[in-house]
């Protein structure tokens, strides 16, 4: 591909299907293949670029299909891999490409690797695959060493309690053992896995927990400042798991054999580094073509948080010609529109702690939040449902659990349910449109009002507000580039200039987040998260204004 050649990739709007939520053909509660398939259309009207799928493959769903037992095939509650091929086919046909979820740091424990390391004795080959070893103590009683699983509790499990019995290593839960990037078959078989869905036609990769894969053979425990909850120095290279030389040197790897592809294959890393220089360093232009990001995603409402999280993002992958992928929520998180919700301070707490919010400013940010983040240059991800401004439901039932972090922090972490509860599309039927069953998830009994049904011919609807920006982004000459411009404009507004090189047009982008209405630049307003207040902007709301240069 010619160097300056623009890509499609580079200021893409992904959508995020999750897809056991998405839609449900069949009818057994469960999303699937057919399901997305047939709501190609609406995405394709909603005006998204592609699609990210969540880990389609088989597994026991201990962690929400990052569990993964087969990584060449489809679970059967998604469908077939024939429907695979065909969904590719006719996203396609729609315009849209496709991106799937890989998970290279860990496989299921059903995943065939394992069950045979786990039936080989301790120091077997089966064994190299994972990051088996004795534990500490005079029994081999304690862990190996003092690593912590994001879920909480140790890293390290062990297989049985007697002497002679290995303890193995997982960064999340035990049901997902680390694998060994040491080992040349890992490595083998992975760039075989990207093969054999590049041959079956999708566009690209989203690489779960990117940054952990190589660990130090020599597995040392963390140091004080190493352990989480510590600050660490972002130029710390010698962590025993994160960022490590080697992990950067296997997307060198992958990104060859991306762009070896007729046409060229996207690889999207995620890292949760809390640190934009480290993020950077994934998006070289010989490793991965984007970086989700999370810095907007944890900064509250307000214009300084704001606008430093855009910054520091957009200033170190401007710095190297990169594409930042903005994200505002996932199914990792609190939906955006119950997060800003909240009052100051509250809004990163987990969902169902009973923290009090209003969910009709919860909903008025998120829609603002909307228009900021896709404003901005680079890739923008939107979550399912968040279209639709849907709040996280934190009503459900304690049985109806099924995130492992529930359990693994002793029933004190409701976890991520919430906002992976089935889309509504009707204002009626057993779920809503989403199929002719109760989804897999109970949906709150009002959510037909927040269905695509409802909102799609009500001009005002976040529905609609979405559909809006995403044809002015496509259209909209001023807001292509790299590049934005900040608009001094005081502490409570966050506002930038769009202003693409050669174009005559330029767009601003201003997003008031304080208490009172602030005066809205010069020009035609082509449009608003809410309701002007004359030629001002209300608190909570966001607005595109074009200016010709020379009326500025
Ligand atoms: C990040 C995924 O988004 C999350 O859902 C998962 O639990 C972890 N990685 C582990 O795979
Ligand atoms: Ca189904």
């Amino acid at each position: 591909m010619a160097a300056n050649q623009p890509v499609w990739w580079r200021d893409a709007v992904v959508y995020q299907v999750y897809w056991r939520s998405f839609a449900d053909a069949n009818g057994d509660g469960i999303g699937d293949l057919e399901g997305i398939r047939s709501r190609l259309g609406y995405l394709a009207e909603l005006g998204v670029d592609a699609l990210w799928i969540s880990p389609w493959y088989p597994s026991p769903w201990a962690d929400g299909g990052y569990d993964v037992a087969d990584y060449r095939g489809i679970a059967p509650e998604a469908g077939t891999m024939a429907q695979a091929a065909g969904l590719v086919a006719e996203a396609h046909a729609h315009g849209l490409r496709v991106l799937i979820d890989l998970v290279p740091n860990h496989t299921s424990d059903h995943h065939p690797w394992f069950r045979a390391a786990l039936a080989a004795p301790p120091g077997a080959p089966e064994r190299r695959r994972y990051h088996f070893r004795r534990g500490r103590g005079r029994l081999g009683e304690q862990p190996p060493n003092n690593w912590t699983s994001v879920f909480s509790g140790p890293a390290w499990t062990r297989t049985a309690d007697d002497s002679d019995a290995e303890w193995y290593l997982h960064l999340f839960s035990p049901r997902q053992p680390d694998v060994n990037w040491g080992d040349p078959d890992i490595r083998r078989e992975f760039m075989e896995i990207l093969d054999f869905w590049w041959d079956r036609g999708v566009d690209g990769f989203r690489i779960d927990a990117a940054s952990g894969l190589v660990k130090d053979p020599r597995l040392p425990d963390l140091t004080p400042e190493q352990l989480p909850g510590s600050p660490r120095p972002p130029s710390d290279r010698d962590h025993p798991y994160e960022d490590r030389v080697g992990v950067h040197e296997i997307y060198r790897t992958w990104r060859r054999a991306a762009d070896e592809r007729d046409p060229p294959r996207v690889l999207v890393g995620e890292v949760w580094a809390g640190d934009p220089r480290r993020l950077a360093r994934y998006a070289t232009p010989d490793q991965l073509h984007a970086m989700l990001d999370f810095e907007l995603l944890r900064a509250p409402f307000a214009a300084l948080a704001l606008r430093a999280a855009i910054d520091a993002v957009h200033r170190e992958f401007r710095g190297i010609g990169a594409a930042p992928g903005w994200v505002l929520s996932n199914h990792d998180v609190i939906r955006v529109a119950t997060r800003f919700s909240r009052p100051a301070g509250r809004e990163q707490d987990p969902a169902g702690s009973g923290v009090s919010s209003d969910p009709a400013i919860g909903l008025r940010r998120a829609r603002a939040a909307a228009l900021l983040q896709l404003g901005l240059p680079g890739q923008a991800y939107i979550y399912q449902g968040d279209e639709l401004g849907l709040p996280e439901v934190e009503t459900l039932l304690e049985s109806s659990l099924t995130d492992p972090v529930w359990e693994l922090s002793g029933r004190t972490i409701r976890g991520r349910d919430g906002c992976r509860v089935p889309i509504p599309w009707a204002r009626s039927g057993p779920s809503f449109g989403f199929g002719q069953a109760p989804g897999w998830l109970p949906q709150p009994p009002d959510w037909g009002g927040l269905s695509v049904e409802a909102q799609t011919d009500d001009p005002a609807s976040t529905l609609n507000l979405y559909r809006q920006a995403l044809r002015i982004r496509r259209a909209e000459t001023a807001m292509r580039g790299d590049d934005l411009t900040w608009i001094e404009s005081g502490p409570d507004v966050v506002a930038f200039l769009r202003h693409a090189p050669g174009s005559r047009r330029a767009v601003a982008i201003v997003l008031n987040a304080g208490a009172v209405p602030v005066p809205l630049p010069r020009g035609d307003v082509l449009l608003a998260s809410g309701q002007l207040d004359g030629g001002r902007l209300p608190p909570s709301t966001a607005a595109w204004v074009l200016s010709a240069p020379d009326r500025r």
